[in-house]
Order: structure tokens, then C-alpha cells, then sequence
């Protein structure tokens, strides 16, 4: 394994390791574009350049293989020119959309044109001009003026999708990316080129001039629309206020995981940051009045339930009350409920939600055609293994048949369940149906009791992925007005139903003890 010392620090890595990887894991950084740790390296930006001992050119840090005794230096003058060269290079003909362009704040141009450059620009011909708004697809677009022709975008398509839709076309300052004749960017990965654009050329349009990033706070979570789980970061605005028509969160993005998702996310995932202020959000509990569903407050809306479980209970037994506990909950709150409706009140029909739906999309990616983000954590709670939707299907025929009184379903409808189970509906002989989830649904018409529960995002938990990963999350944001996590809401009703040894609402995680 070589040794080599950079800016006079030692490191042995593997063989085959480039300088930048090396210098990356001494924590010394050499500015980039082109290079991205998931691509392959195309040393085309010539931004990285170092000096190397022994050698008398500079060299491209991301392209140079380390070897034995090498000894390099990452911030000498004639590194410093080099870089500086470099920015005035890709400056002539950049234009000064700083101000104004979404990437403001997170440039690696701008960043770099402040550590290194800072020259007063000697150009004084006219710039080329290209198209600000071109249009590459449904979520993408993009401004050709920005382009410093890094190829990361190209690369990506073609390196993580397979997919050759963009290209460099022209020569010289006429270069430009585009996508090549008749095709559109509507692959299921496209948002990562956004992320991977070093500068504002491939900007978001449902990010686009939405929030200045220096307003966003980043938080941690994982992506719960498949049973990959993907590591994402949630930029949020923490001064929004939801009830003036604003939102909280603005993007998804991924964090790196190199056992769960690499350095990307799907689009389904990127973009379901919407549902969390979505306006079909679960606001307060509500309880059936008549035809109407009306706010109620938890305290009012929660001992109505714990009274109809008592009611059916002691009329029917354990028989009479039936549970659909979604994978959509976390480890916690599946305890929770086992312990709960399982161990207290002594359920037997519990069903853990539709299996896996063969026809769904999959892909070699990341997507899983399991659209659950904890199947495997409910498993890991002591809910049985097995075929989960014959055992959902016998709930819903006891449920249809009259033969289930009070039916609680607990978690999220994403993918609609319901929606696939076409026989659900209330039964002729009547019965009560309790939901306990974070978004409204086609269900809620025929609900006595609706309980809005905290998103992946507001709450915290851990979920076992389909390769049998447990990955642990914090809440980013407080639950959305009045919902609560679903932890918090059990507790409530395990005290209202009497039932010993439930600590009182608590919520281990709460955003409050987290921020303590
Ligand atoms: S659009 Fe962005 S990622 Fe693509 S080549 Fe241009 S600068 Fe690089
Ligand atoms: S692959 Fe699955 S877990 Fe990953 S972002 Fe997409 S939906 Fe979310
Ligand atoms: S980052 Fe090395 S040449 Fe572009």
C-alpha cells in the first residue's frame, strides 16, 4: 500500500487511490468541479490541479494515481495561479447572475472565485450569449450562461441510469449541454443532476426561486416511499409559517450512505417533500358528528376512542376489534402498539398492511417495489413474518362481514392501500373505523374518529430496511399544528384505557429533548 505525504501530512492508502481521494480522507480540500466521488473521473475542469514533487508540471489531483514517496502540495503559488487562471477562464463569458441565481450560497464558482480568484476581470470583449431558460423536462431546467461544462450531469445519466439523454454539443466558447434531439429529462433519477451541478445551470423548478439557500436549515431523516430507505437531508425554513400559506420544507436531498443509497435518491422520494405541508395533511383530531367530521381536541376525540374499545371489548372481545398497523410506523410505535393491542387488551386480528405488489416498479437502482419503509421493523417488533396481505384480507372480510366491530388503522396510505383494496367500505351491519395517519384519503368518508399523526420527518424512530438494515432518524420538525407522533398518541390512549405500566405521553424523541 503506498505511502505518501500530502501538504506534510502522511497517508497509506489502497492502491489505485487518487491524490483528491487521498487528500479527501486527510480532510484537505482541493477545489473540484468535474470530479464527483460517484462519477468517474474525466479530469476535464483542470480545477484540481496540484504540484507534485519530482514532477515539473501540475498535475489534476482527481486523475493522478498516488503512489510510493509521493509528496504533494495542494496550496502553493503556482497552485494558487493555476486555480486563479482556471476561474478567469470560466468567468469570461459566466454571467453575473449571482444575485439572482438559486444556487447562490451553495456555488462552487462563487466559492471558489472568493478563496482564490478575486482579480479584477481583464476581459473586456463582448460575452457570448445563450439561452437562460431552457426548458430539459418536467422538474429541470436549465440556464446555458451558467454551464462550466463540468460533464457531471452527462455522466451521471449515462454512469448511474444508463440513459444517454444529454450531451456537450458545439465547439470551443459555443459549447453547450443539452439534451440530444426529441428527448425530455423524465427519468426516475433526474433530480440528481441538480445536486450535481456545481454552479446554477441546472436549477429545480419546483426549487427555483423559492427560498435563498442561506435560509434553509438542514436536517436528517430517512426517505420513507420504499423499503430502501434512503439517508436524505431535509432543507427546511424554520421561520415559515404554515398557516399563512407558506411552507416549511423545501427540498429532499440525499445524504450519503454507502451501505443504503450511495450519493442518490429516486425522484419519488426527492420530490414527496411536498406531502409534508401538503394541504391534505391531517390537521387535528376529528370525531363524526352526523354526516360531518368535526375538530375535536385530542383529549375529547382520544377518550372517545378509548370508550368505543372499551364498548366493543366487553361486548365482543378481543374478536369484535380488528388492527391494521401499516409498515409505513416505526420500530417504537409498532412496540408500542403490540403492546398495547396485543399484550394489554389481547387483539388477535392484527394484519401488517397488503404484501408486496409484484406488478410495482423496481429498478437495479434504488427503487423497491416495496413501497413500505419498515416491513422488516415490524418483524424486528414481533409481528409475524409471512404473507401480511392474506392476513390484511381476513381483517378486511371480518371487517366487511360484520363479524369485526371497531377496525383502527394505523399508518400511512402511501401507496394507497385502500385505494387497491376495492371492497373497502363500511359494512351494511355498521361499524367504527378509527385512522390514525398523517394524510387525508378516500377512507376519512367512512371514519367515526381520525387521529393526525406526525410525518417521517416530524418524528423519530428507526425503520429496517429490506436488507435488513436498522437505521435510527431524528425528528427534523415539530409535527404539523396539532398532529402528534404516533408513540405520543398510544401513549395517550394506553392511560385513558387504564391500562398500568404506560408511561404518560411520553414521546422519547420529541423534538424538544433532541434540541435540549
Ligand atoms: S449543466 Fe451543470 S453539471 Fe451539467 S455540465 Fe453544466 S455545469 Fe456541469
Ligand atoms: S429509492 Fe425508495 S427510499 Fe430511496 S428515495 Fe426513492 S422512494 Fe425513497
Ligand atoms: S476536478 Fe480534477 S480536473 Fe476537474
Amino acid at each position: 500500500m503506498p505511502t505518501l505525504m500530502i501538504d506534510d501530512r502522511k497517508i497509506t492508502v489502497e492502491p489505485g487511490t487518487t491524490v483528491m481521494q487521498a487528500a479527501d480522507r486527510l480532510g484537505i480540500f482541493i477545489p473540484r468541479f468535474c470530479y464527483h466521488p460517484g462519477l468517474s473521473a474525466v479530469g476535464s475542469c483542470r480545477m484540481c490541479m496540484v504540484e507534485v514533487e519530482k514532477i515539473p508540471k501540475l498535475q489534476t489531483a482527481c486523475t493522478t494515481p498516488v503512489v510510493e514517496g509521493m509528496v504533494v502540495h495542494t496550496y502553493t503559488e503556482q497552485v494558487m495561479d493555476a486555480r486563479r487562471s482556471v476561474l478567469e477562464f470560466l468567468l469570461i463569458n459566466h454571467p453575473l447572475d449571482c444575485p439572482i441565481c438559486d444556487k447562490a450560497g451553495e456555488c462552487y464558482l462563487q466559492d471558489d472565485y472568493m478563496e482564490y480568484a478575486r482579480y479584477t476581470p481583464r476581459y473586456k470583449e463582448t460575452r457570448w450569449k445563450k439561452r437562460k431558460v431552457h426548458i430539459l423536462g418536467p422538474t429541470i431546467v436549465m440556464d446555458e450562461e451558467r454551464c462550466v461544462l463540468c460533464s457531471r450531469c452527462v455522466r451521471f445519466l449515462q454512469e448511474v441510469t444508463g440513459k444517454q439523454r444529454l450531451g456537450i454539443f458545439e465547439r470551443g466558447a459555443r459549447s453547450v449541454l443539452s439534451t440530444f434531439p426529441g428527448q425530455t429529462l423524465t427519468d426516475p433519477y433526474c433530480g440528481n443532476i441538480v445536486d450535481l451541478c456545481p454552479v446554477g445551470a441546472l436549477t429545480d423548478r419546483t426549487f427555483r426561486f423559492q427560498q435563498r439557500v442561506w435560509m434553509l436549515r438542514r436536517g436528517e431523516s430517512i426517505c420513507p416511499y420504499c423499503a430502501r430507505g434512503c439517508n436524505i437531508a431535509v432543507d427546511y425554513n424554520e421561520r415559515s409559517d404554515v398557516q399563512i400559506n407558506d411552507r416549511r420544507v423545501y427540498r429532499f436531498r440525499p445524504r450519503f450512505n454507502p451501505k443504503v443509497n450511495g450519493h442518490w435518491i429516486c425522484d419519488r422520494g426527492r420530490y414527496a417533500y411536498r406531502f409534508i405541508d401538503d394541504a391534505r395533511r391531517l390537521r387535528e383530531p376529528m370525531l363524526r358528528e352526523g354526516k360531518r367530521l368535526v375538530p375535536s381536541g385530542w383529549e375529547r376525540t382520544l377518550k372517545r376512542v378509548a370508550r368505543r374499545i372499551r364498548e366493543v371489548l366487553d361486548t365482543f372481545g378481543p374478536e369484535g376489534m380488528g388492527l391494521i398497523l401499516l409498515p409505513s410506523v416505526t420500530i417504537g410505535t409498532a412496540r408500542r402498539v403490540r403492546k398495547l393491542f396485543v399484550d394489554d387488551l389481547g387483539l388477535t386480528r392484527i394484519a401488517t398492511g397488503p404484501s408486496i405488489d409484484p406488478e410495482a416498479d423496481e429498478d437495479s437502482i434504488l427503487l423497491r417495489r416495496d413501497r413500505f419503509p419498515n416491513r422488516g421493523g415490524l418483524v424486528a417488533a414481533g409481528f409475524p413474518d409471512g404473507d401480511p396481505g392474506a392476513v390484511t384480507e381476513g381483517v378486511l372480510r371480518g371487517w366487511a362481514t360484520g363479524k369485526i366491530k371497531l377496525l383502527y388503522v394505523i399508518g400511512d396510505d402511501l401507496p394507497r392501500f385502500f385505494e387497491e383494496t376495492s371492497s373497502f367500505s363500511i359494512p351494511s351491519a355498521g361499524g367504527i373505523l378509527i385512522l390514525q395517519r398523517s394524510m387525508e384519503g378516500p377512507e376519512d368518508d367512512f371514519a367515526r374518529m381520525l387521529l393526525p399523526s406526525a410525518m417521517t420527518a416530524e418524528t423519530a424512530g428507526s425503520f429496517v430496511n429490506f436488507e435488513g438494515e436498522e437505521q435510527t432518524f431524528s425528528a427534523v420538525l415539530p409535527p404539523l399544528e396539532e398532529a402528534l407522533p404516533d408513540e405520543e398518541i398510544l401513549g395517550r390512549l394506553s392511560l385513558l384505557l387504564g391500562l398500568k405500566g404506560e408511561e404518560a405521553c411520553r414521546h422519547e424523541n420529541s423534538v424538544e429533548e433532541e434540541q435540549g
